[in-house]
């Protein structure tokens, strides 16, 4: 049996063009999309540069050979390559179960095309049915943001790192994941919903930002779709 997210990490890797500029996700299927491009670059030659989205995304990066660049340095990238918590029909998604949620929407929201790259099993009909929301927020305002999230009607669960201590993003906010009994049902109202409130630096909604999707399955196969075939 093969592995999806390799199958679709790897498919992912021969997107990338000679001169490209690529948004480089986070996740364990972006990092055979990492480990692709590095071979692609040590034996075709293959010229391209990337801005990684989290601090794990650039030491892989570093290690394998990929050149970087920083956001002062490019203004719009060709692609950006990602993975998912969940995607729907409508190419929405959840993303952040890594916790890069914020560093991956800056960069997928400057990329011309946006890949994302997911096993099977993160195809869902209903956002938010079997996987938390994550939304990163300032630690001044966690009680305040708290208590906002329960007046929309979920659970939010501060993400922990060990026993007791709160999970730290790359920017040094914390995480709650959230809960919404029955799923997430309208999700463009939700993020903006989301996005109102003060203390939540970015939401793990993902809405109108990706163009293709990867999916990988168990016997190796990808199957390539686009937003509204
Ligand atoms: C990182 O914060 C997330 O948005 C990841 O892109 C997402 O969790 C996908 O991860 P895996 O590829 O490891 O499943």
């Amino acid at each position: 049996m093969a592995n999806p997210k390799e199958a679709a990490g790897r498919e992912a890797a021969e997107l990338v063009e000679g001169g490209m500029r690529v948004g480089l996700g986070t996740g364990s299927t972006v990092a055979f999309t990492l480990a692709g491009l590095g071979e692609r670059i040590a034996k075709e030659g293959l010229v391209m540069s990337g801005v990684p989205t989290s601090i794990d995304t650039r030491q892989r990066a570093l290690e394998l050979g990929i050149p970087l660049v920083t956001l002062e340095e490019v203004e719009r990238l060709d692609l950006t390559i990602d993975g998912a918590d969940e995607i729907d029909g409508q190419f929405q998604m959840i993303k952040g179960g890594g916790g890069a949620l914020l560093r991956e929407k800056v960069v997928a929201s400057i990329s011309e095309r946006v890949a994302i790259v997911v096993g099977r099993d993160k195809v869902v009909e209903r956002l938010g049915v079997s996987f938390l929301l994550p939304v990163e927020v300032a630690p001044f305002a966690l009680p305040t943001v708290a208590r906002e999230l329960r007046g929309m009607g979920c659970d939010p669960v501060l993400r922990l790192d060990g026993p007791s201590e709160p999970f730290l993003t790359d920017n040094a906010n914390h995480i709650f994941d959230c809960r919404f009994p029955g799923g997430i049902t309208d999700a463009k109202a939700l993020e903006r919903e989301l996005a109102s409130v003060p203390g939540i630096v970015e939401s793990g909604l993902f809405i109108g930002l990706a163009h293709t999707a990867l999916i990988g399955a168990e016997d190796g196969s990808v199957t390539v779709t686009h937003r509204g075939d």
